[in-house]
């Protein structure tokens, strides 16, 4: 079977992964896991873009050498994937020495062909976008993305020869439908070919900016972001002559938002075609997710952090929530109510209920065994062959990445499982003796059961594989063939114990009013206290509290809440202290971090570890801050 590798764009690391980046990974994750289960070979790549004058500016802004906060930011995204259960396969940064080297290459073999020339150039520049733009594509004056006044800038550059490629793409475009999908956005594309499209400008002066990979042909210049940035989908598979590069490219699919289309539909093919390598083989673009009809950004405050999200609600609901509520193709709203509404509606009350009324019923009829299965009555039949239908309805759906549509259809089927029950009524059949129609019907529902979990399993990984244990078997990738499930309803072996009962989606609704109760107490309470409990100046004073820096911080196996961290207060030793932040701060957001501790905490040993004080933290309703001070401290000084 043909090999299948799937990419992430590489994300900037200039902004902590948001539900956008968390989007696009998830899905990422999904369709390689749908692919393991049909036993391919898989690759998926993802990574970080740290190049670039935003990333400089970024770093500037915190205080940091670009270097030094491109490694910080990007373990944050690397650090994030697992929470998520993102198992990718490879995480490049464009750091990476093996990578900076591959472009160099890229850039000779493509400067060697005659296709890159220097020139001079002047244009409206983007810091943002970190191109130029021409007069009619600015919107009143201002950047079309971020409505900014871009910079007029004249400057000697190196150009790539990508109009001589255009033709030639618009061929390949229009030879291979599959080549850019969703249709409208290979529409855009054609769009964009039949427009005046100039020559790239691929280079920047190191005057301007030393913050890239310096051109291997002239060594006053460093690579424009992008001629830097598309190249990780082969570098990371070894191009040029890598094993891994030959098994995987060919079935090389990039996964993208409308944002960075153009770079990925015009600029990247382009420039494979000129370097001589195949190109790849499906581009996939999604919309944006908005938050109250608006672009997410950090100065309108509605950034959603994945982890959040996670914490409140879990996360399979998350990851499910992003595939069922968005048409891949089209923008989407993301709201906790919505949220909350689906993980209500479609998996307690459905599927949750679906779960635990049959493994009631089993433990009811059969001592929880599953029962044999004989000939179907044409009604039992019925329900096989929808169930046949859906799965097969719901894979060629999830393939064709339609994974609102094909959940759609899964969940139709979850809902005639839902009025099988009601219909056979299992009840009357026991107490009527029917004993072999009650086999048939605790089967097919059993049965059922097993062929939703594993098909869930790229949406929801753990969750599919718990309920697939509560029905009495395992998971083990390695022994699924989805393709062989199409051809029969006989999976699960009779005789085989069921759990008691299932929870895998408890309701949510009370939680979230409960939070906002809960943050409420919680300003009540503080305001209380004043009168409530005095303590004299003495008693403070009996408190050590003193500014630290966190070194080291890692996380504590087995406990999701806590981190290990080590702090240093000025003494000889950093002190080791396990605090309750993990579900706010990743490892390596608290490295380097100035904290307040209370030093003359008795230790107390926390999962095995001795833990030597206390971070002082706020808490507000759901949230998490750090205490800190506005300056600078000495570790060790005082707080009075
Ligand atoms: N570094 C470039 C990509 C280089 S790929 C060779 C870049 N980085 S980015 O950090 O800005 O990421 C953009 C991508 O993040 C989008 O294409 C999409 O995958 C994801 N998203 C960011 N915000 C998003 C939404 N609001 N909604 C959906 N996805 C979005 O561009």
């Amino acid at each position: 079977m043909d090999s299948f590798f799937v990419s992430t764009p590489i994300y900037y690391v200039n902004a902590r992964p948001h539900l956008g980046h968390a989007y696009t990974t998830i899905v990422a994750d999904s369709v390689n896991r749908l692919h393991r289960l049909r036993q391919q070979d898989t690759f998926f790549l993802t990574g970080t873009d740290e190049h670039g004058d935003k990333i400089v500016e970024a770093a500037e802004k915190n205080g940091q050498a670009p270097k030094e906060y491109a490694d910080r930011i990007s373990a944050l995204f690397k650090e994030t994937w697992p929470w998520l259960e993102v198992e990718s396969s490879a995480f490049i940064r464009t750091t990476d020495p093996a990578h900076v080297k591959c472009v160099q290459r890229f850039l000779s073999t493509v400067y060697e062909k005659g296709d890159i020339y220097f020139g001079e150039y002047g244009g409206h520049y983007c810091f943002g976008c970190e191109c130029f733009y021409m007069e009619k594509e600015l919107q009143d004056g201002l950047c079309p993305d971020h409505l900014e006044k871009p910079r007029y800038l004249k400057e000697e550059n190196y150009f790539f020869r990508m109009t001589d490629y255009l033709p030639a793409l618009k061929e390949h475009i229009l030879n291979n439908p599959d080549f850019i999908q969703p249709e409208r956005y290979k529409n855009e594309v054609l769009g964009m070919l039949g427009e005046d499209l100039t020559d790239l400008c691929i280079s920047r002066p190191k005057s301007r900016l030393t913050w890239g990979i310096e051109l291997p042909f002239d060594s006053n210049f460093v690579t424009y972001v992008w001629f830097d940035a598309l190249i990780n989908y082969i570098s990371a598979l070894g191009w040029p002559d890598g094993e891994v590069f030959k098994k995987y490219w060919p079935g090389a699919h990039h996964l993208v938002a409308k944002d960075i289309l153009k770079p990925h539909a015009v600029f990247w093919p382009t420039m494979l075609m000129s370097a001589g390598v195949d190109l790849y083989r499906g581009l996939r673009v999604h919309g944006y997710w908005t938050v109250q009809e608006a672009k997410m950004s950090k100065s309108l405050g509605n950034v959603v952090q994945p982890m959040d999200m996670v914490d409140k609600y879990g996360l399979a609901p998350f990851r499910y929530f992003l595939l069922r509520e968005m048409q891949f193709g089209l923008d989407a709203s993301f709201s906790e109510e919505a949220l909350v509404n689906r993980l209500n509606s479609d998996l307690a009350n459905d599927l949750g209920n679906l779960c635990s009324r049959t493994l009631a019923m089993t433990n009811k009829y059969f001592q929880g065994l599953v029962p044999e299965m004989s000939t179907l009555a044409d009604e039992d039949q019925e329900v096989v062959d929808a169930g046949q239908a859906a799965m097969d309805e719901y894979m060629r759906l999830f393939g064709d990445f339609q994974f609102s549509r094909g959940l759609g259809v899964l969940w139709g089927f979850i809902g005639r499982l839902n009025k099988y029950v009601d219909a056979s009524a299992p009840w009357v059949l026991y107490k009527e003796g029917q004993t072999e129609r009650l086999q048939n019907v605790m089967y097919i529902l059993l049965e059922g059961l097993r062929k939703i979990a594993l098909h869930l399993w790229p949406v929801m990984p753990s969750s599919s594989e718990e309920l697939l244990s509560q029905l009495g078997t395992g998971f083990d990738l390695h022994k699924v063939d989805l393709e062989q499930e199409a051809g029969h309803w006989s999976g699960l072996k009779p005789g085989v114990r069921v759990a008691k009962k299932s929870n895998l989606f408890p309701r949510r609704e009370l939680e979230l009013k409960q939070e906002a109760g809960k943050a409420k107490q919680d300003g009540e309470k503080a305001a209380e206290s004043p009168e409530s409990s005095e303590v004299s100046f003495e008693d403070f004073q009996k408190m050590q509290l003193v500014t630290g820096r966190v070194l080291q911080a890692e996380k504590v196996e087995g406990a999701d809440r806590l981190l290990k961290l080590e702090v240093d207060i000025g003494e000889e030793k950093p002190r080791c202290i396990v605090a309750g932040l993990a579900k706010h701060f990743y490892p390596a957001d608290m490295q380097g971090r100035q904290v307040v501790v209370l030093a003359n905490l008795t230790p107390r040993k926390i999962r095995g570890v001795m833990s030597h004080g206390m971070i002082l933290a706020v808490h507000q309703g759901a949230d998490m801050a750090l205490l800190s001070s506005t300056k600078e401290t000495q570790p060790g000084s005082r707080v009075s």
